[in-house]
């Protein structure tokens, strides 16, 4: 029986995205900087698989990250399975796993692509990639230095100026203080005022208002305080190790000496997920057209622990590719797409063995190199190479094979050059 089919859609999944070449080009052009910058402070990279027991993210991600945005399910041997919505939890598993064998300080990063159930917007969507780097067993703030000054490295590296964007930082023990000490809150005020800091952005002022005195009632002022200050000791005095006040000082200090000045406090950055100990930070662009938070991170003291393990402490930042590319892009810091095929080899009708065989002897010498494979006219096998950029290209026919001799074009310049097959190779270097 005949039934009508339904035209299969041609758009990818809802918030993920196809990576066309020169889609992928830019994306590898984000991950080899990362690459490059993270190994050059001796990170390691590593890997997991995208499931995990959804367990997992129950013990300390959060509420809203499992309960709203994960996707799970139950697989045929009725197991809870969760795709990784974060990194952080797979690395602190793994490095609970192997807690003996380790030698501390480790220095790990990777490139995991992450899936949220979110709704998809600009700087936002279900499926990204995120570099995750994550210093191990150093309880001290040259770890919290270290891990900025990487990020900020990777700044520079992409060709961001000081100008264009502004590193935030916080403690978790000054949020504690704030709720326990300053505020004298009730637990469940303390969480939903912690909620309401993390939605400020997200909502007007009025609205803001409103539910923080509903939360809060008379002591709403204070917190406003709070939030309108540049520096956390007008709310704790300084030198207080557990208002965690001489941490977020220490750190800003350290910083700037090392030359990082874009570094303020700011009382506001809260991150979402609840295994954070300590500092807290998250990196913005300055440019109002991207609101969201390029890369974020803290330090959690207590994550390996929750493996039954000896505690390990822990610091790092995840780095979204969304946000990068957005960046990039708002200040004109794209490369310019360029493929990896140096060379296109075109043919006279019965020279397609011929341009095979210069294409194999180049390609041993180190050369990307492309053959057409048609019998059509040669200009419009040339105009092809011209369309996927390639920038040299040849005819290989009668009297380059008697001669040995090729005219090497070079496309952009339209220029063109008469050598040997050794000559060609010497060009492609
Ligand atoms: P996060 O703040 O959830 O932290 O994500 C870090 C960065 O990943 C964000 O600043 C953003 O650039 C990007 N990102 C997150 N969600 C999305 C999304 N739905 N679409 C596009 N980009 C997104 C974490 O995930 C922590 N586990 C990071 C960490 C590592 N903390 C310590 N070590």
């Amino acid at each position: 029986m005949e039934t009508k089919s339904k035209k299969l859609s041609l758009e990818p999944y809802k918030g993920t995205r196809d990576f066309y070449p020169e889609n992928q080009f830019v994306q590898n052009y984000i991950f080899g900087v990362w690459r490059k910058v993270a190994e050059s402070y001796g990170y390691l990279e590593y890997g997991a698989s995208i499931l995990e027991e959804t367990e997992l993210y129950r013990a300390k991600s959060g509420e809203e990250i499992v309960n709203e945005q994960t996707y799970s399910f139950t697989d045929r041997g009725g197991r809870d399975v969760t795709i990784r919505p974060e990194m952080t939890p797979t690395v602190a598993r793994m490095v609970a796993q192997k807690r003996r064998e380790l030698s501390f300080p480790l220095r790990w990063y990777s490139i995991p692509n992450l899936f949220r159930y979110e709704r998809p917007q600009r700087g936002r969507l279900r499926e990204h990639w995120q570099l995750n780097c994550d210093i191990f067993g150093v309880d001290s703030i040259e770890a919290d230095v270290e891990v900025i000054s990487l990020a900020y490295d990777m700044m520079k590296a992409f060709g961001a100026k000081d100008e264009n964007f502004q590193i935030k930082i916080n403690s978790r023990k000054f949020l504690n203080y704030l709720a326990d000490d300053y505020l004298q809150i009730s637990e469940e005020q303390k969480h939903k005022t912690f909620k309401l800091i993390d939605r400020m952005n997200k909502i007007s002022v009025e609205e803001f208002e409103i539910q923080g005195i509903e939360i809060l009632n008379e002591k709403f002022d204070k917190l406003k305080k709070v939030i309108s200050s540049k520096d956390p000791s007008d709310i704790a005095g300084d030198n207080n190790t557990t208002t965690g006040v001489s941490d977020i000082l220490n750190l800003i200090t350290s910083l700037k000496r090392k030359g990082i000045v874009n570094v303020v406090f700011d009382p506001t950055i809260m991150r979402g997920f609840d295994y954070y100990t300590g500092t807290v930070f998250e990196m913005y662009d300055t440019n109002p057209k991207n609101p969201r938070a390029l890369f974020g991170g803290g330090r959690y003291d207590d994550l390996v622990g929750i493996f039954g393990v000896e505690k390990v402490s822990g610091i790092g930042f995840g780095w979204g590719d969304v946000t990068t590319r957005d960046f990039l892009e708002t200040y004109n810091l794209l490369p310019q797409y360029h493929p990896p095929v140096q060379l296109y080899i075109a043919h006279l009708e019965g020279f397609m063995e011929e341009a095979n065989k210069l294409a194999d002897y180049l390609r041993k010498q180190g050369a990307n190199v492309e053959v057409d494979l048609t019998d059509r006219q040669v200009s419009k096998q040339i105009k092809t190479s011209d369309k996927e950029k390639i920038p040299f290209a040849l005819v290989v026919g009668e009297d380059e094979v008697k001669t040995g001799k090729f005219k090497v074009k070079n496309l952009a310049q339209s220029t063109e050059t008469e050598t040997t097959r050794d000559g060609i190779a010497a060009i492609l270097k």
